[in-house]
């Protein structure tokens, strides 16, 4: 350790002293059928996309850790036009729930991403409408909707809308509770904002089928980066539709939105650290121009300390390996 360096102690303390705790981090999941042997890439090291047999010790080590809840995003083996394998009940993401909630029940709590462009042909979030251009918003919420049913029967606990259509919350609220589930709780990604930091997220959960996957342009349905006062609306509207919590993402580059949230509308908020803030970090590391201990503390400590209740963050693990509580 170089001189004025913090050793793990002191760098766990400051974390403790910023009020975080392990229950409010969200360690991300990446599963596929028939994932092979270490389905990894660059940009992201240290993540891979486990096959369904290899879920079960990836959860011990993070509940050894004292982590207990989990995104999962599903990697499916096919796409096809319309992401019917979104809705599937034998669907990765339904197979990952029902066997992790018989094995740990109470000790996991589950959250599933909800959207389908792990699932369609396009890569886009929504469904293409009849001119295969744009996102028909209608028929993509009603996709939605079912996905996340059955998410709910296969036992989530949070289901998380991320494709930013209009009257999703509303309508997924509506399903939930119509088919027995008013007990599921909505985390929606509401201010998802447009970003080329999504780009290690898409090579590893996307790149098999999808070529361009770097040149999405999502910029349709996703939060311009310029105005604050549009990604509280979005917030807003969320709330009003009946989320029980939101996320903003990416989380180092909008703090601003995640204090403003917490102090005006004192609403529950979790900040999404997306994989182009964990491949910075890491990639820089490893050239040893920054100090990585260091700065995933202090990115950390930041979200914390604009106000996130919860965080999502590929670098959980490290950071509740040096957490005292
Ligand atoms: C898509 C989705 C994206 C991420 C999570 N869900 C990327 C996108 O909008 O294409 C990115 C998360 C990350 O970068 O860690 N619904
Ligand atoms: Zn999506």
């Amino acid at each position: 350790m170089q001189k004025g360096q913090r050793n793990k102690g002191e760098l766990g303390r400051l974390l403790d002293s910023v009020g975080l705790n392990k229950k409010q981090l969200v360690c991300p999941l990446f599963v596929k059928d028939h994932a092979k042997e270490g389905c990894k890439i660059a940009s992201m090291p240290d993540v891979s996309v486990v096959p369904l047999e290899e879920t079960t010790t990836q959860i011990l080590e993070l509940i050894n850790l004292g982590i207990s809840s989990i995104i999962v995003f599903g990697v499916p083996s096919e796409r096809d036009s319309v992401g019917s394998n979104a809705s599937d009940q034998n669907g990765i993401v339904q197979k990952t729930v029902r066997k992790l909630k018989m094995e740990f029940g109470d000790a996991l709590n589950i959250i599933t991403d909800v959207c389908l462009c792990h699932y369609n042909l396009s890569g886009h979030c929504g469904l293409l409408g009849r001119q295969n251009e744009l996102i028909d918003n209608d028929s993509t919420v009603r996709a939605l909707c079912e996905v996340a049913v059955t998410h709910a029967q296969a036992g989530a606990d949070v289901v998380s809308p991320s494709s930013m259509m209009d009257g999703q919350v509303s309508s997924i609220r509506t399903s939930l509770d119509e088919h027995g589930y008013d007990n599921i709780k909505i985390l929606s990604v509401s201010a998802k904002h447009f970003s080329s930091l999504y780009s290690p997220f898409r090579s590893l959960a996307f790149s098999e089928q999808i070529r361009d996957y770097k040149s999405l342009d999502k910029s349709s349905y996703q939060v311009p980066y310029t105005n604050r006062g549009e990604s509280v609306r979005e917030i807003e509207n969320d709330i009003r539709e009946g989320a029980d919590m939101v996320i903003v993402k990416p989380a180092i580059l909008y703090l601003d939105v995640i204090s403003m949230i917490k102090e005006q509308l004192r609403f529950p908020i979790a900040a999404q650290n997306v994989s182009g803030e964990y491949a910075m970090i890491k990639s820089a590391a490893a050239n040893n121009w920054i100090n990585e201990e260091e700065w995933k503390v202090t990115s950390i400590c930041a979200m914390k300390r604009a106000g996130a209740d919860i965080i999502i963050s590929y670098f959980c693990k490290d950071i509740a390996a040096i957490l005292n509580c």
